[in-house]
């Protein structure tokens, strides 16, 4: 059984993210999505918030668990006996960063591997970030995100 673990912040999860969890479960045998808690970090959504808001979109893909982490993601992957690491590569903004993140990760723990996979170009230009911004000042996020997670951001920003 391979299993792979899709690790971010996911604050919010977007449409962008689960067109990747969905992917990725088509060709994994189970996907463990990592929600990672970062001190450093001041989030909109708690871990727990997060964690819920994944598990109520993927409610419908049997073999995804939703899941936190705190520390380095190889450690974590050791604990879970995974081995592959799945990340959505939007544009080659993205490139620098995750290849140093993986190579990374490979000095790390030789025997963990990444893949990547491209984001659906409906989704390129998405990010948690920027639906934040659209939210907070009252845009359209409907087809950026599940009706769930909008429902909540709404509440956030109210
Ligand atoms: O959604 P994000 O914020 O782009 O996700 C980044 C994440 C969680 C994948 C990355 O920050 C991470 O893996 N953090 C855990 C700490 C770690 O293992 N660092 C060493 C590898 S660079």
């Amino acid at each position: 059984m391979i299993v792979a673990v899709y690790p971010g912040s996911f604050d919010p999860v977007t449409y962008g993210h689960l067109d990747i969890i969905q992917r990725g479960a088509n060709v994994f045998d189970k996907v463990i999505v990592a929600v990672l808690e970062n001190p450093s970090k001041s989030p909109l959504f708690t871990v727990q918030e997060r964690m819920q808001l994944l598990r109520k979109v993927t409610e419908e893909i049997a073999n995804v668990e939703v899941d936190s982490f705190s520390g380095l993601l190889v450690d974590y992957m050791r604990l879970k006996s995974a081995r592959s690491i799945i990340k959505g590569l939007r544009a080659v903004s993205d490139f620098e960063y995750e290849l140093q993140m993986a190579s990374m990760n490979r000095k790390l723990n030789d025997e963990v591997e990444t893949f990547f996979m491209m984001t659906n170009n409906k989704y390129s230009f998405l990010s948690s970030s920027i639906v934040k911004e659209v939210a907070k000042y009252g845009g359209a996020i409907n087809e950026l995100v599940p009706y769930e997670v909008g429902a909540a951001l709404q509440k956030k920003y109210a």
